[in-house]
C-alpha cells in the first residue's frame, strides 16, 4: 500500500525520518513531500535515500525531467492515505483555508484518500484558538488529527506540542487504512433529524435535533464504502455526498419510508429524534389566540421497535437514546425494551455536547457491554460508532458467512 508523508516546517521534521522507517516496517511504500519550510530543517536527500523515491518539493516541475506537470493529481489518486507529520501551525491554517499554493496543500485538496495530521509546534501556538479551530475544522472535513504530546519542547518551554510518539502515528495510519472500504457491500439505512407534527397550517410540534449526528454517520458510512439510504426529517444541513436521500417530515412518513427501504438494508441506524406524540386533530385553519388552548395528543408508532420486529436475519439494528437522568440504567432498559442490537446513549443533560452541538460524547451499549466514547467531534464519533457497529457482526459472521451484510467485520 502507498502512503504519502508530508513533512512541514518545524524542528520535529527530523523525527519524520524515523517515522518513515516505522511505516516501511509495516510494508508501506512511502512517498515523501516536503514543504519549503521543512527543507530548512532537513535535506530532501535524507528522505530520498530512506524512501527510495525522489522527494517532491515543488508544484512547478513541468517541462523538466523531474516529474509530470500534473503530479499532484496523479499522486492524489495513487496514494492510499496522506499523513502530515509534523504538521505545522501554518500548514494546518493553509489546509483549513483551502489554499493550494504549494504541492502539499494542493495534494490535500485534490485527494480523496484519508488524511492523518500529526501536529507539532510550540505549546502557545498549539493552544491558540486559531490553531484549535483550524484543527476542529479539518476534523469536520474528515481528517484524523493526532494530538501532540506534552513534554519539554525544543523552544525551551514545557507543554503540549511534541510530535506524537512514532508508534501512535503508525497505528493511527494503519487503523485509518483499515477503515477504508470496510463497509463495502453493506447497505446502511439511516434516519436523521427531528420529525415535525403539524398543529395547524403554520405550526408544528418539533424537537431540538439538528440532524448533525445522523448526517455525520451517513457521510462516514458512505466514505467507508457502504451504500447509504438516508431518511431525513427536516434539517438545515447540506445533503451528504454519495447518499440516497429520502426526505420526510412527520413520524408517520419516516416510519413508512423506513419500512419501505428495510428489505434492502443490512444495517439500520435510527439516529432521528422521532416525535413521540402528534396532535390528534390538525386544525385546518391557523389557530387564533383566544384564551387557554389544550392540544389533544396521540402517541406515534415506535418505529425502532417495529423495524426490529420486521428485520431480516443477520440485519443489525441500532438505536439512539437521549436521556436526561440515570442515563446508563435508562439506556440499558430502553435497549432491552426495543430489542435493538445496540443503543448509542447520549446523556443530553451534559453541557456543550449533544443537540445542535458539533461535538458529542456517548456510550455504545449492547446487552452485555458498555463502551465509553468520550467527547469528540460528531465526525470522529460517527467513525467510532460505525467501528463499534462493525464489531457487532463478528460473532454472527463466524456462524454464517452468507446473508445480508456478510461483508461487515471481515476486514478488507
Ligand atoms: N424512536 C422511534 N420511534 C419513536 C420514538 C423514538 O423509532 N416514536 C427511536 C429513536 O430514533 C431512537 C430510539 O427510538 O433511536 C430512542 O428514542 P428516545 O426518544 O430516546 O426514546 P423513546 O422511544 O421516545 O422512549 P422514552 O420516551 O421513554 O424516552
Amino acid at each position: 500500500m502507498k502512503i504519502t508523508l508530508g513533512v512541514t516546517g518545524g524542528i520535529a521534521a527530523y523525527k519524520a525520518a524515523e517515522l518513515l522507517r516505522a511505516l516501511q516496517a509495516k510494508a508501506l511504500d512511502v512517498q515523501v513531500v516536503m514543504t519549503e519550510g521543512a527543507q530548512r530543517f532537513v535535506q530532501p536527500l535524507t528522505f530520498a535515500a530512506l524512501s527510495g523515491h525522489r522527494v517532491i518539493t515543488s508544484l512547478w516541475n513541468e517541462g523538466t525531467a523531474d516529474g509530470p506537470a500534473m503530479e499532484h493529481i496523479e499522486l492524489a489518486q495513487r496514494t492510499d492515505a496522506l499523513l502530515v507529520a509534523p504538521a505545522s501551525a501554518d500548514t494546518l491554517a493553509r489546509f483549513a483555508a483551502g489554499r493550494a499554493d504549494d504541492f502539499l496543500s494542493t495534494l490535500y485538496l485534490a485527494t480523496a484518500a484519508p488524511v492523518v495530521l500529526a501536529p507539532a509546534m510550540n505549546v502557545r501556538m498549539w493552544e491558540h484558538a486559531a490553531t484549535q479551530s483550524n484543527v476542529a475544522l479539518l476534523e469536520e472535513h474528515g481528517a484524523t488529527a493526532i494530538a501532540p504530546e506534552a513534554g519539554a519542547l525544543a523552544c525551551g518551554m514545557y507543554g503540549s506540542g511534541r510530535l506524537a510518539d512514532t508508534q501512535v502515528v503508525v497505528e493511527t495510519v494503519l487503523s485509518v487504512l483499515d477503515r477504508r472500504e470496510d463497509l463495502a457491500g453493506e447497505t446502511v439505512l439511516l434516519s436523521a433529524g427531528g420529525t415535525r407534527e403539524a398543529v395547524d397550517p403554520v405550526r408544528f410540534l418539533g424537537n431540538r435535533s439538528s440532524g448533525k449526528m445522523g448526517y455525520a454517520l451517513a457521510e462516514a458510512a458512505s466514505r467507508r464504502g457502504a451504500r447509504v439510504i438516508l431518511v431525513s426529517a427536516p434539517t438545515a444541513l447540506r445533503a451528504p455526498g454519495g447518499c440516497e436521500m429520502v426526505p420526510v417530515t412527520t413520524a408517520g412518513e419516516m416510519r413508512a419510508a423506513l419500512l419501505d427501504h428495510l428489505p434492502q438494508a443490512s444495517v439500520v441506524i435510527m439516529a432521528a429524534a422521532v416525535s413521540d406524540y402528534r396532535p390528534r386533530l390538525v386544525a385546518e385553519q391557523k389557530l387564533r389566540r383566544a384564551g387557554p388552548l389544550t392540544l389533544e395528543l396521540e402517541p406515534t408508532e415506535d418505529i425502532l421497535s417495529e423495524l426490529v420486529r420486521h428485520r431480516a436475519p443477520g440485519m443489525l439494528v441500532v438505536g439512539f437514546a437521549a436521556e436526561t437522568e440515570d442515563a446508563l440504567a435508562s439506556g440499558r432498559a430502553k435497549l432491552l425494551r426495543k430489542g435493538a442490537d445496540a443503543i448509542v446513549l447520549n446523556d443530553v443533560s451534559r453541557e456543550g455536547v449533544g443537540f445542535d452541538s458539533d461535538r458529542n460524547a456517548a456510550t455504545f451499549l449492547t446487552p452485555t457491554t458498555a463502551t465509553e466514547l468520550p467527547e469528540m467531534s460528531k465526525r470522529v464519533l460517527a467513525d467510532r460508532i460505525l467501528t463499534e457497529v462493525r464489531q457487532l457482526r463478528r460473532p454472527q459472521t463466524m456462524l454464517s458467512e452468507s446473508g445480508a451484510g456478510a461483508g461487515l467485520g471481515q476486514g478488507r
